[in-house]
């Protein structure tokens, strides 16, 4: 159909009318507002929105329930938490130590509670403590063997592997801990280590080390490829699972 142009005053004047009988004489001219607002598809903060609902979904089906109420409340790890859901290629690693009940795995779980706010466009995350882990990946410890089960755990984008340096360790233990840290590593995938021994202790007036650290417990070569893209934060304080002193 042509459309009609209003060139002419009476036709004008007889539309004013018609408009002003439905009360919608008021009407502002200029610009109309049809961005979507944040509520409305079309809007990035609504798909934010929906991305971290479904993630925070999938956090807590992921969680233990002693856990679901973790919340990152060091600055370092929150910092991290961040680094990782706006860019997780270049965030690289995070590893808490700290005695047992200092706060590492609370952290932890918050710190992927975190993320998953965030509204990542990708939020698939494995948690597991390192000595389940080396049980996974003994003969017949899962259904898909040990060399799929190390890719699975090379492969997913964001990995908590919590306790690490408690089991007793192996030559074994030390190399698949080796190729799974070396592999995320070089995929610049972001995983979140605990453990309740330092990196490295501080060492004696000989060079030994003062007491037991993650470079005797996993090995030299561990140690030296995390501290390539890992922050390391010490958690300190009392045993929360005790009465304070
Ligand atoms: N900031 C915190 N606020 C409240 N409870 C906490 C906090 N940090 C740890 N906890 C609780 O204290 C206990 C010990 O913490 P956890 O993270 O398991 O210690 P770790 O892993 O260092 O051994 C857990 O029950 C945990 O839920
Ligand atoms: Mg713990």
């Amino acid at each position: 159909m042509e459309p009609v142009i209003l060139d002419n005053a009476a036709a004008m004047a007889r539309l004013r009318a018609g408009l002003a009988q439905r009360g919608m004489d008021n009407i502002p001219a200029g610009p109309v507002a049809d961005e979507p607002s944040p509520d409305e598809p079309g809007h990035p903060e609504y798909h934010r929105r929906h991305r971290a609902e479904w993630a925070l979904a999938r956090w807590t089906t992921a969680t233990p329930p002693r856990y679901r109420r973790a919340d990152a409340t060091h600055p370092d790890v929150q910092q991290w938490a961040d680094d990782v859901a706006t860019d997780p290629e270049t965030a690289g690693s995070l590893l808490l130590t700290g005695t047992t009940g200092t706060g590492k795995t609370y952290q932890a779980y918050g710190a992927l509670r975190r993320i998953a706010a965030a509204g990542p466009s990708v939020y698939e995350v494995v948690s597991i403590t390192a000595a389940d882990m080396y049980g996974r990946l003994r003969p017949k410890g899962s259904d898909r063997g040990m060399e799929e089960e190390l890719k699975r755990l090379c492969r997913v984008p964001l990995l908590l592997l919590d306790d690490l340096g408690s089991a007793k360790a192996s030559e074994w233990t030390e190399e698949v801990t080796y190729r799974l840290i070396n592999e995320r590593y070089n995929a610049c995938r972001p995983s979140l280590y605990t453990s309740n021994l330092p990196a490295r202790a501080a060492v004696d007036g000989h060079g030994q080390p003062v007491g037991p650290d993650l470079a005797s417990a996993l090995g030299e070569r561990i140690v030296s490829r995390l501290s390539e893209d890992t922050r390391v934060v010490a958690m300190t304080g009392h045993d929360r699972r005790r009465p304070a002193p």
